[in-house]
């Protein structure tokens, strides 16, 4: 590449700053996809003849062949992965391999790859939450008649069902999939054709490349196509999104994994000891996957600041997408595998659970929501039953007469207030924890994950 313009090889500590093999050697088989369609292109433009076609297509896939058993020798001094293949190309068929890149500039060639790329990771993960969702569900079947105290502000707030926490996180990582979804759609337009910035003199068939690739679109402007990593950038969000709701839930999960919580217990097989107290079992994975939401955002932000300030079209900043996506999509996917893998084998301690929501002060609101049923303003019954609670007493200990003397609403059949089940029976709305509902929607995200 280098042979026309200059008159000595690039120095070595310049050649190890600009390379790019070492990591987007990862792209390959995309690369490879991408130049076989492009040679088709070429072929009916009439630029290659047919038997340059087929020995360029062969080629690549032995090419292919040898990278995938790892005896293919990358070289640092071409740079990329791009010119790695092309040059091994050329050596091994002879001229045809030097037409390959008529029309063609390696900016439109990488932004066909990392969309093939990104498009295949998505679907990749989409799997892989999917199995997550699952493994949520099965979990809210198996317990739905396990009562917890729900929390706010981490203090013991209202009693929910364990089941009614799942599908929460069910909720959270259908958003995520529906961000993927979106993402896809905006990877999904084919650049080829865009040249370095201004397309080419060479008119090649871009839908039928596109058709080949199974892109749904093609992009109408060539210096967008090379400039755009909008879908990198949503791709990013996406991951970084779906690293903060496992984060989030690896904390409660950690705090309920605690002798002082004591409602759920890691299995052995997903915790770890201490190398100093014999008597610890930490709760790592979850650590971890809370720890690693911090990459997640880190390699988002590290691709929006790349993006900020660029002029319009290719600058080889551009080059420094590669690794946090990279690293996003790992992380991802592992987080996501050790979770469908963790939770299955989490043991449910339903009597701590249980003896924790069976605290009558959870249904202080309940009892002010029986005021109102008797005619009582909200406000007042909100202070009427708030000095019932400051009183230190169990609110279903006390006695008529104590009712009484806090308001005549407050009448005999106030201590029917204080059964669970049926506080719960009682919060039927769309959305909320009664037994019908939950059941309602265990149903419906059986259908929808089926
Ligand atoms: N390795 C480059 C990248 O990742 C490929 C494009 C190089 N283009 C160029 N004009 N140097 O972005």
């Amino acid at each position: 590449m280098r042979e026309g313009r200059f008159s000595s090889a690039v120095s070595e500590i310049a050649q190890s700053q600009s390379q790019s093999v070492s990591f987007d050697r990862r792209l390959y088989r995309h690369d490879i996809a991408g130049s076989i369609a492009h040679a088709s292109a070429l072929a009916s433009a009439g630029i290659l003849t047919a038997d340059e076609f087929e020995m360029i297509a062969r080629g690549l896939r032995e090419i292919e062949n040898e990278i995938a058993a790892e005896k293919f020798v990358w070289d640092q001094s071409l740079e990329d992965v791009h010119m790695n293949i092309e040059m091994a190309l050329t050596k091994r068929i002879g001229p045809a391999g030097a037409k390959l890149h008529t029309g063609r500039s390696r900016n439109d060639q990488v932004a066909l790859d990392l969309r093939l790329y990104v498009r295949e990771e998505i679907d990749q993960i989409v799997t892989r939450l999917r199995a997550l969702q699952n493994a949520l569900l099965l979990l809210a079947q198996k317990h739905y008649q396990v009562l917890m105290p729900g929390y706010t502000h981490l203090q013991r707030a209202q009693p929910i069902y364990f089941a009614h926490y799942l599908l929460a996180q069910l909720e959270a990582f259908e958003r995520d999939h529906e961000r993927l979804r979106d993402t896809r759609h905006r990877a999904d337009v084919m650049p080829l054709g865009s040249g370095a910035l201004a397309g080419s003199t060479i008119a090649l068939n871009r839908e039928a490349i596109a058709k080949a690739l199974g892109f749904q679109r093609v992009t109408q402007n060539s210096i967008d196509a090379v400039s755009d990593r909008d879908f990198v950038a949503d791709f990013l969000y996406s991951l970084a999104m779906i690293g903060i709701h496992l984060s989030r839930f690896s904390e409660d999960l950690i705090l309920w994994s605690t002798s002082e919580f004591g409602f759920i217990e890691f299995s052995d097989a997903f915790a770890t000891g201490s190398s100093l107290m014999p008597q610890k079992k930490n709760p790592d994975m979850a650590e971890l996957t809370r720890g690693k939401s911090g990459r997640l955002i880190g390699n988002l932000v590290t691709l929006l600041t790349i993006l900020k300030g660029l002029p319009s079209a290719y600058n080889r900043d551009l080059q420094e997408d590669k690794e946090a996506l990279f690293d996003s999509v790992d992380t991802v996917r592992s987080a996501l595998e050790v979770f469908s893998a963790m939770l299955p084998e989490l043991t449910i301690n339903r009597e701590r659970m249980e003896s924790s929501a069976n605290d009558p002060q959870l249904l202080a609101t309940d009892l002010a929501e029986y005021l109102v049923g008797k005619g009582v303003p909200f406000r007042e019954a909100h202070a009427i039953v708030g000095k019932l609670a400051a009183s230190g007493k169990q609110l279903n200990a006390l006695s008529d007469e104590e009712f009484r003397a806090a308001s005549n609403a407050l009448e005999e059949d106030v201590h029917e207030v204080f059964d669970i089940r049926k506080a719960l029976q009682r919060r039927s709305a769309t959305g909320s924890p009664s037994p019908e509902n939950i059941e309602r929607q265990i149903a419906r995200w059986r259908e929808l994950l089926a």
